[in-house]
């Protein structure tokens, strides 16, 4: 059987250490590091995600700030609202949660951000320190990050040799996440929707990534006996006989376990992850402010 890979322990280390330099910075410059959340409209996930994030910044010792929006905010208003979160000298993180609404083009307002405030890592300055192995100075984003994370903790070695699988191709995940891999020397390919012999392809590889968004696709048998197996998914399947609504992962968990040699659940996996690492990139922002 599969180890598992306790997502809230190491989240709760990363937490510990970014409070631990929080308080540093704020002792030695005055600097307290401060994160803007925006959201827009009434998604009820957007909205437990966003109040997460706030209460995890507050318990890091920063200012949080939460803009929520109407449904209705323009376009204009909300790149305003940006533009002026970038002038902040205060403010050293801005996130605006995804999905946007329709009439709002998500590029645009991503591409408005500070790539110094980018703390999601999705602007094209930050994409490309990725792409370009520039680490130092990039902003990655944070579930990729957070995975990454857990993949050097359950492999303990270097990742050289090693053969990764992507499953998905988003730029939110499967492709920062490919990068990251690739820099840390695996042999990295990106699988989705059009990939031939997707199950053959999984069984191939020493690490596994399953980012597609569809509730235990991945089954059992398509992992490779002792791969490390990061389930990003998290999927809520409706009420079961019992009234009890369940979430599950983009991996068939029992039957995954055991073949793989570790794996995340779900939840209690990568999510805790995606938070801790916001902290971590907001910290960064502000040592980096402070000079
Ligand atoms: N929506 C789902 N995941 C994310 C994320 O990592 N960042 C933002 N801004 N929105 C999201």
């Amino acid at each position: 059987m599969a180890s598992v890979i306790d997502g809230k322990v190491v989240a709760a280390d990363v937490v510990a250490k970014v409070k631990a330099e929080a308080d540093k910075l704020i002792a030695e410059t005055g600097v307290v590091p401060g994160i803007a959340v925006v959201i827009v409209g009434h998604d009820p996930a957007s909205q437990v995600y966003v109040a997460s994030k706030g209460k995890k910044a507050k318990e890091c010792g920063f200012n949080s700030i939460e803009h929520a929006l109407p449904a209705e905010t323009s376009e204009e208003e909300l790149v305003a609202v940006v533009e002026k979160l970038n002038a902040d000298p205060a403010i050293h993180g801005i996130l605006v949660q995804l999905p946007l609404p329709g009439h709002i083009d998500s590029g645009r307002i991503i591409q408005t951000i500070a790539p110094e405030k980018d703390v999601d890592g999705f602007h094209f300055i930050n994409v490309g320190k990725l792409g370009t192995g520039e680490l130092d100075t990039a902003f990655v984003p944070c579930t990729p990050a957070g995975s990454m994370l857990l993949i050097e903790r359950a492999l303990g070695r270097d990742l050289s040799g090693l053969s990764a699988v992507v499953v998905g191709r988003s730029n939110i995940v499967g492709k920062p996440m490919a990068n990251l891999l690739l820099n840390a020397n695996a042999t990295v390919t990106i699988a989705h929707s059009r990939t031939k012999d997707l199950p053959g392809l999984c069984r191939s590889a020493d690490i596994l990534v399953a980012a597609v968004g569809r509730p235990e696709m991945i089954k059992g048998d398509w992992v490779k006996p002792g791969a490390t197996v990061i389930d990003v998914g998290i999927n809520r399947l409706p009420a079961d006989a019992n009234g009890k609504a369940r979430l599950v992962g983009d991996v068939a968990y029992d039957e995954a376990a055991t073949n793989a040699g570790s794996i995340t659940p779900v939840p209690g996996g990568v999510g805790p992850m995606t938070i801790a690492l916001l902290m971590a990139n907001t910290v960064i922002s502000a040592s980096r402010a402070a000079g």
